[in-house]
């Protein structure tokens, strides 16, 4: 399945009605209307509402929010709204609250906190999801289902022992299997029955938080099992939809690169991929695209929805920016580049009260429309209109792959040694911002996916190498493709376990180098790398590599290693595996990747330009439509390298004609 098909992009966002009164909503519609908003998310915390008490379900205000937004025109994704416990089912059935990670049981209070094992829980977000897909499952203002709400967190209480220890009998079938892969005869932890297993948090194999683990084995498994978990809950609730609904298609919002959850393991039950997008203050361009293309790598390359962004300013920050003047519809056309099918706010009108009521909103407490934000909000709805079904199920044809796999992220940062401040996200996305920053389209793909589409496959921070992957790389590099891995990668198996061979394991054939040694400084420790004509600087980890068959490309400059190698090039069949074995600068990190990349004629025609980012989408009906998106406060000024009709302003521009971006503008040229 896909994104719901509609005939141009859906916009709009969260809408949360229930909080006020009747001719508030008139006054919503006529906003809307101006605004060209076409689609509500509706329901997402409005369970107390609808289920006041255990035996009692309450449809009238529902009814009425989705009978009004069909009136009006509108579509509507309808939550299950099974995220916020009503205060009753707390009271009553105390097991659904958490116990954290410091053994606490907590009590009623917030959101997103219902413990997954909970049968309670179970039951009542079921039935809930299933008398709601019964009476809404032929609405007309039906476009899609919208699970819960950011699922995540990691509950340790003694339902989820139990159900851990069932999750573990599954994994393993025997203890001494599991012995094995947790590696138990350390530290006396040989177990002999299951009910001996405790989840691992402070009260057991934790210290100094989550990340200090006397057992990796154990908390990866827990990571996983809590993943597990909760998709059971996303699944619970997807069977009943089914069971009363067999065609409206259904998502749950994630968070982009959300450390707790693999994502990689829910993708095959949605129909489509969604996601809020809230990048972190200072984030370059290139940190929500990584993001964008995860969630687009989520089901194989098809559009996903952009399920919330902020139209203005976050509030959950102690500081919280505003979006500058062009910057939402930057951020809006961005994601759209990247594959977004949809684009939806938190939230269309702002909470008077409770935490969230600085939370940016398209209509503010005073209700206007004559406001930047709202006029913002109307410009860039008129252009969606305008864009009419031209990017809708369009596809990236990137020849670049990057992996993304939570169980090295997990498995990094659970690690005690080499180094704590190497951060998964931050080597990869150096990775990736150099392929995009080059002009390379990039597909962030799971280390399952199938590799053959790809020429350029980055493989950076591979800290586990699991099944069959090596050989699948060397595919990659034997029939001309080239392969690049990084610093501590090729290490554990997939219950992190050391591989007993020489470092980076299976990778090392491809690299043609091995590693005995590796020294971790402190962040302020610079080590120089000379590669090619110029000198760039790493840090945090320098691995010390014998070359196996690889040459060298680049060779530290100081302490008893200089002259090694920091990063190699491996002849491997037609194609080459390229290794580099300390955190290189992001200059260097260019470099050697512009070098792959220019091997197979990947550098984009605008790659000159660093604050030009550009991406491409093909339309189902061949039409290759490429994204110029000017993150510069100032004009960009390009040449065009081929005809094409710009499709926001329908101007047409020739091959070698002067291309002018405007100050945080966006074109998108169509090639025919
Ligand atoms: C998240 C949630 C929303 C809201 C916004 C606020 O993404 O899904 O309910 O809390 O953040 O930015
Ligand atoms: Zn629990």
């Amino acid at each position: 399945m896909t994104p719901p098909r509609t005939p141009k992009i859906p916009y709009g966002g969260d809408y949360n009605p229930e909080q006020w009164p009747q001719e508030v909503w008139d006054e919503d519609h006529r906003l809307f209307t101006r605004a060209g908003i076409d689609t509500l998310t509706v329901g997402v915390f409005s369970w107390s509402l609808t289920q006041p008490a255990e035996d009692t379900y309450d449809f009238t205000v529902l009814d009425r929010v989705l009978d009004r937004a069909a009136a009006e025109g509108r579509q509507v994704c309808l939550a299950t709204g099974t995220a916020a416990l009503p205060p009753w089912l707390a009271k009553k059935y105390p097991e659904v609250n958490r116990t954290d990670f410091e053994g606490r049981r907590h009590r009623y209070g917030q959101r997103h906190n219902f413990c997954p094992s909970s049968p309670a829980y179970r039951r009542l977000s079921t039935s809930l999801a299933a008398r709601l897909a019964e009476r809404y499952a032929d609405h007309p203002a039906l476009l899609a289902w919208h699970i819960n709400n950011e699922y995540g967190g990691t509950c340790y209480c003694e339902l989820c022992a139990d159900a851990f220890r069932s999750w573990l009998r599954e994994r393993y079938a025997t203890l001494d299997a599991l012995n094995d892969a947790w590696y138990t005869t350390f530290w006396s932890h040989r177990y002999t029955d299951w009910d001996e297993i405790e989840p691992p948090n402070a009260l057991t194999e934790h210290w100094r938080g989550p990340d200090h683990t006397a057992f990796q084995g154990t908390t990866l498994d827990y990571f996983r099992f809590t993943t597990d978990a909760l998709l059971g809950c996303f699944l619970a609730e997807k069977e009943v939809i089914r069971a009363h609904d067999q065609d409206t298609p259904v998502t749950t919002n994630f968070m982009g690169m959300f450390r707790p959850l693999d994502y990689h393991r829910w993708a095959p039950h949605l129909d489509f991929a969604s996601w809020d997008s809230y990048p972190p203050l200072d984030a370059p361009p290139t940190w929500p695209a990584l993001a964008h293309d995860l969630m687009r790598g989520l089901k194989d390359g098809a559009p996903f929805w952009l399920m919330e962004q902020t139209p203005s300013t976050t509030a959950c920050r102690d500081v919280n920016p505003l979006r500058r003047p062009g910057e939402l519809r930057l951020a809006t056309f961005q994601a759209v580049a990247h594959g977004a099918d949809a684009a939806l706010y938190f939230q269309m009108r702002a909470s008077r009260g409770a935490c969230e009521k600085y939370i940016g909103a398209v209509i503010g407490h005073a209700g206007r429309d004559d406001t930047r934000v709202f006029r913002e909000v109307t410009d860039l709805g008129r252009e969606l209109e305008l864009l009419g079904s031209a990017t809708l199920g369009a596809r990236t044809p990137a020849r670049t792959a990057l992996l993304f796999d939570w169980d090295s992220w997990w498995a990094l940062e659970i690690s005690d040694g080499p180094s704590r401040p190497v951060r998964y996200q931050d080597t990869v996305h150096a990775y990736y911002r150099a392929a995009r920053e080059a002009g390379a389209d990039v597909d962030v793909i799971p280390q399952t996916a199938d590799l053959t589409p790809y020429d350029v496959v980055l493989a950076p921070v591979l800290h586990m190498v699991k099944g069959d992957l090596a050989a699948r790389l060397e595919t990659v590099a034997a029939r001309g493709g080239t392969v690049l891995s990084t610093f501590l990668s090729g290490r554990v198996d997939e219950h992190d376990l050391a591989f007993l061979t020489d470092v980076p394991g299976p990778l090392a054939p491809l690299m043609g180098i091995r590693v005995d040694e590796w020294d971790s400084r402190p962040q302020d420790v610079v080590q120089p790398v000379e590669l090619g004509e110029s000198s760039y600087s790493a840090r945090l980890v320098f691995e010390i590599v014998q070359p196996r068959g690889a040459e060298p490309v680049g060779t530290y400059g100081a302490d008893f290693y200089a002259g090694t190698p920091a990063v190699t090039r491996n002849r491997f069949g037609e194609g080459e595996g390229w290794y580099v074995a300390t955190a290189l600068d992001q200059p260097g990190v260019d470099q050697v990747v512009r070098e792959i990349l220019a091997r197979h004629d990947l550098i984009g025609p605008y790659s000159d330009h660093p604050t030009v980012e550009s991406a491409t989408r093909v339309a189902p009906d061949g039409t290759r439509l490429l994204f110029l998106l000017n993150h510069a406060p100032e004009p960009a000024r390009l040449t065009a390298h081929a005809t094409a009709t710009d499709l926001l302003t329908g101007k047409r521009v020739d091959q070698g004609e002067p291309l002018t971006l405007d100050p945080l503008g966006t074109v998108i040229l169509r090639f025919q």
